[in-house]
Formats: structure tokens, C-alpha cells, sequence
């Protein structure tokens, strides 16, 4: 099976970053990536290949080497489909939000849509690949839907056939780039090996042999999600431990670096912060929460939603501690919030920390300025669901005493943002933000002004000596 087109349906996170890349290695085979959504496409043709949808450091690079050449960016989803020989199916599969399995299970009706309509546009043979992480057992689904349609038009006329293969992505956002470019392993889940060779041979051009493994498809679906789940805990269980740190006396840094010495353990996914977030940890273990309950295995269900219950409970417990530090009101306080995005070096919010703990400040009465290099104040009103104030008139400075809490766009981290703050939150870990100059900064806040660092990135003595009160995650010395 030579490959010369792909079409992948789905622009986002995973499709954009994961075509641009596979369009620079093989420069022989066209690269379609399609999306029903217009105005992302738009972006993804931009001029300007500064302001593409997706931030990934050297992204833009690669979308500049190969846009127009061999990677395309268009909504023309059914023709696309048409003259594919390989389907990337990467849509969004967010938890359901009503009906059967709300709360937990993944909604699938964008994958089932995709699989409609390569069902009736496809021609010829025709391999399909689930890139976007998926519950186990959904390449039935996708396999049932595109067997009814070969069965009607075979018969006639015999041209349709599919081969569906699981082919999860492990990239990490901020890190796309590298992530794709050097993975720690291809994962390929199927049945039948002219279609695993056929997509491996995609990922041969830059990938040494031996880290592309080949699984039956339901341990490659259940290989991705276990993958985070396992990585979340590991967030769960070393931000349970800040916890306890914080009360005996004990450092949490100090602790990650002597167990992340221990080669069964290792070091990495050991930095406490302010809870996990992004698209996938939270989604996926509930999924997984879904599926053991659906096979009747409660203890294995609760196991894994602990791991989500602790990140929520952790996350409240960074928002009480600012409040019970500022004399248990924050009503008409200014704090300025250092970070939005769910971690450094992406524009994403989904799932961000910041989110839930920027409401329970806002529902304490709290006045918030919020600066973030890459994400817009717009993202911020949706995610909010609440706009930001123009200008404090004297009215709105009344409400704010009276507890009504409120928000800013704090857009250049300039001294001025500091006026008359009672504390400022590091919620992300963007490096400009460990170079702040605390003497300059305290000159400007109401004393005693608090600094809080749920990311471990401010240097403690140059905050301390700048008089300021400091609290930073999992440090009780
Ligand atoms: C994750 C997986 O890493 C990736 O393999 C998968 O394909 C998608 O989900 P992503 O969500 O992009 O990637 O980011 P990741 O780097 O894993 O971080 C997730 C969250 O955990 C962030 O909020 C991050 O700040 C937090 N985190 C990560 C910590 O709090 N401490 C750590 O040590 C590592
Ligand atoms: P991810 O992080 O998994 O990449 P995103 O939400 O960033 O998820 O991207 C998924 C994309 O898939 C969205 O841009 C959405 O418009 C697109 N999409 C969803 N369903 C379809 C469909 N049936 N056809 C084409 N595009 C789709």
C-alpha cells in the first residue's frame, strides 16, 4: 500500500502540529488537513505565520517550509476524504456533558459524524486511523459504521474497503514540535500488517524502527489512556504530598529529588503545582473511571477518580490559603493572577487551573488582574463566563467592597500592573515571570503585600528580601 495522500480530519491541538510534521518529512505524499470549523482554517492560512491557531514553539517554522507545498489547510472535508488513501481522524472527543455516561464518558459524536462521511465519500481502499484519544472499543464503532456502508455499495459494485488502525498521540502541548519529531515510541494498534507497515513507513522517514510498536487495537486505545492516567497520578500524588509538607516542615522539591533518584521512579512529572490541567488528564481518566464501572469493577473505578478528586480538592486548597492569608476577605482586593494558560508555552486554557481558582477568588470579592503572555482576554471571558470591567468607575469600586468580585486584562507586565495590590499568584510557570524585580514591585502593593507561587519558579530570597510575605506550593520550611 503506497501511500501518496492523507487527509486528516480535525485542525486542533493534535491534527495541526502532527500533519505539519508528517508534510516535512515525507515530501512526497500530500498532506490535507480539513476542518469544519472556517475561521480556524482561515487561521491556519494566515499570512502571518505569527498568529496561526495553535502556539507551539517552531511550529510556524515548519507550517512556513511546507504550506502550499505538500500541506494544505482547507474545509473541503467530503472531497479530501474522496482521493485520501489514509484518514487521520482527529476531532475532539470531550467528556459528555448529558445522556448516557454524562460526566465521564467521552462524547463521540464527532468521531461518529467523521465516520459517516468517510463511509460515503471514501473510494477505493481506504485506511483509517484514530489519532484522537478515544474510549477503548471505539474502533468498533468506527469499523461497524464503515462495514454497513461497504455492504450496501460493494454488492454493486465492489470498490469500497477500510482497514481502521489506532494510532494515539502522545504529544504534549509547549512541546508538540519535539515530541513529534523525536517520540519516545509510535504506538500502532491493528489487524491487518500491510496496513500497520503502510503507516509505519510514514513514521520510518524520521523514526528509528524500534520504537514503533505494534499492539491489537484495543491495547493501543487502552495503552493512551492508561499512558495519562498514569502520568496524572503521578501529579496527584506529589501534590497530595506538597500538602503534607507544608505541615511538617518537609520541602517538596527536596522530596521529588530523592525519590525522582530512584530509577523505578524517575524524575520526571514530580513538580508539584497548582493542579493538573489541559484536554486530556481529566477527560481521559474519567473514561477510564466509565469503563471500569461499566465492567463492573467499582474498586478500580474509585482508585482512578481519586486522582481526579485530589486535583480538585488541590486546587481549592490553593485558592483558601490566599483567602485565609489576606485576613479571610478578599472583598474589593486587587490580586494580580501570573498566568492563565493551562501550562507554559501554549495558548490553551482547557482544564487550566487557573480557571477554578481565579472564580473562587472572583467569588470572594476579589478584584483580579490577569496577565498571560499567550492567552487572550477574550479566552478568558469564556472561560470565566463572566466579562471583564472596562474601566473602574466609581459605582463598580463600590460593588467591589461589596463584595462582588471582578476581573482585568492586565496585558503588559510592566511595574503598573502592581499598583496597589494585596497579592500577586503565579498560576503558570512562563519563564519571564521568575525575572520580576520584588524590591520595584513591593514599592507599589499594600503592605504586607503576599506573593503565592504555586509553580516553584520565583527565587524565595529575592521575594523575601523584598519584605514581601511568601507562600510557594509544598514548602514548610
Ligand atoms: C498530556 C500528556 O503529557 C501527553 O502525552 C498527551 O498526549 C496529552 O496529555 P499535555 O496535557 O499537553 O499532555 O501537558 P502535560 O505536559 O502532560 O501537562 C499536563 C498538566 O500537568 C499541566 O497542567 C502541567 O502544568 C501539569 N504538570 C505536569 C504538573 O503539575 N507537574 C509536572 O511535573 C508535570
Ligand atoms: P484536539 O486537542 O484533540 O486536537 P481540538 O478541539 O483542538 O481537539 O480540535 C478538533 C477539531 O476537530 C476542531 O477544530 C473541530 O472543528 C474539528 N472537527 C470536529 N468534528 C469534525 C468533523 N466531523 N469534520 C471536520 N472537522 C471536525
Amino acid at each position: 500500500m503506497k501511500i501518496k495522500k492523507i487527509c486528516c480530519i480535525g485542525a486542533g491541538y493534535v491534527g495541526g502540529p502532527t500533519m505539519s510534521v508528517i508534510a516535512d518529512k515525507c515530501p512526497d505524499i500530500q498532506v490535507e488537513v480539513v476542518d469544519l470549523n472556517e475561521d480556524r482554517i482561515n487561521q491556519w492560512n494566515n499570512e502571518d505565520f505569527e498568529n496561526l491557531p495553535i502556539y507551539e514553539p517552531g511550529l510556524a517554522e515548519i507550517v512556513k517550509r511546507c504550506r502550499g507545498k505538500n500541506l494544505h489547510f482547507s474545509s473541503l472535508v467530503r472531497e479530501k476524504i474522496k482521493t485520501a488513501d489514509i484518514i487521520f481522524i482527529s476531532v475532539n472527543t470531550p467528556t459528555k456533558k448529558y445522556g448516557l455516561g454524562a460526566g465521564k464518558a467521552s462524547d463521540l459524536k464527532w468521531v461518529e459524524r467523521c465516520a459517516r462521511e468517510v463511509a460515503s465519500y471514501a473510494s477505493g481502499h481506504t485506511i483509517v486511523v484514530e489519532k484522537s484519544t478515544l474510549p477503548v472499543r471505539t474502533a468498533e464503532v468506527i469499523k461497524t459504521i464503515l462495514q454497513a456502508s461497504t455492504d450496501s455499495i460493494n454488492s454493486s459494485s465492489g470498490i469500497k474497503t477500510f482497514d481502521v488502525l489506532s494510532n494515539p498521540e502522545f504529544l504534549a502541548e509547549g512541546s508538540a514540535v519535539s515530541d513529534l519529531l523525536f517520540p519516545d515510541r509510535v504506538l500502532i494498534g491493528g489487524e491487518n500488517k500491510k496496513a500497520i507497515d503502510a503507516l509505519s513507513n510514514i513514521y520510518k522517514k524520521w523514526v528509528p524502527e524500534e520504537k514503533i510498536l505494534h499492539t491489537n487495537i484495543w491495547s493501543s486505545e487502552l495503552a493512551k489512556l492508561t499512558s495519562n492516567a498514569f502520568l496524572a497520578q503521578r501529579i496527584s500524588s506529589i501534590n497530595s504530598i506538597s500538602a503534607i509538607c507544608e505541615s511538617t516542615g518537609a520541602d517538596v522539591r527536596e522530596v521529588s529529588r530523592a525519590i525522582g533518584k530512584d530509577s523505578r521512579i524517575g524524575s520526571k512529572f514530580l513538580d508539584s503545582g497548582p493542579g493538573f490541567g489541559g484536554s486530556c488528564f481529566k477527560k481521559d481518566i474519567l473514561n477510564l473511571v466509565y469503563l471500569a464501572k461499566f465492567y463492573g469493577l467499582n474498586e478500580v473505578a474509585d482508585f482512578w477518580e481519586s486522582v481526579v478528586n485530589i486535583n480538585a480538592w488541590h486546587q481549592s486548597r490553593i485558592s483558601q490559603l490566599v483567602i485565609k492569608n489576606l485576613f479571610g476577605t478578599l472583598a474589593g482586593k486587587k490580586i494580580v493572577i501570573l498566568g492563565f494558560a493551562f501550562k507554559a508555552n501554549t495558548n490553551d486554557t482547557r482544564e487550566s487551573a487557573a480557571i477554578q481558582i481565579c472564580k473562587d477568588l472572583i467569588n470572594e470579592g476579589a478584584y483580579l488582574v490577569i496577565n498571560d503572555p499567550k492567552v487572550s482576554p477574550h479566552q478568558i471571558t469564556n472561560d470565566l463566563g463572566m466579562k471583564q470591567l472596562s474601566k473602574i468607575s466609581e459605582t463598580e469600586s463600590l460593588n467591589m467592597y461589596d463584595g462582588l468580585g471582578s476581573w482585568n486584562y492586565g496585558e503588559n507586565l510592566d511595574i503598573e500592573i502592581f499598583n496597589d495590590a494585596y497579592a500577586i499568584l503565579v498560576l503558570t510557570e512562563w519563564p519571564q515571570y521568575s525575572s520580576i524585580n520584588w524590591k520595584e514591585v513591593a514599592k507599589k502593593m499594600i503592605q504586607p503585600g503576599w506573593i503565592f507561587d504555586s509553580r516553584s519558579i520565583l527565587d524565595s530570597e529575592k521575594v523575601k528580601n523584598a519584605e514581601l510575605n511568601f507562600w510557594r506550593v509544598g514548602d514548610g520550611s
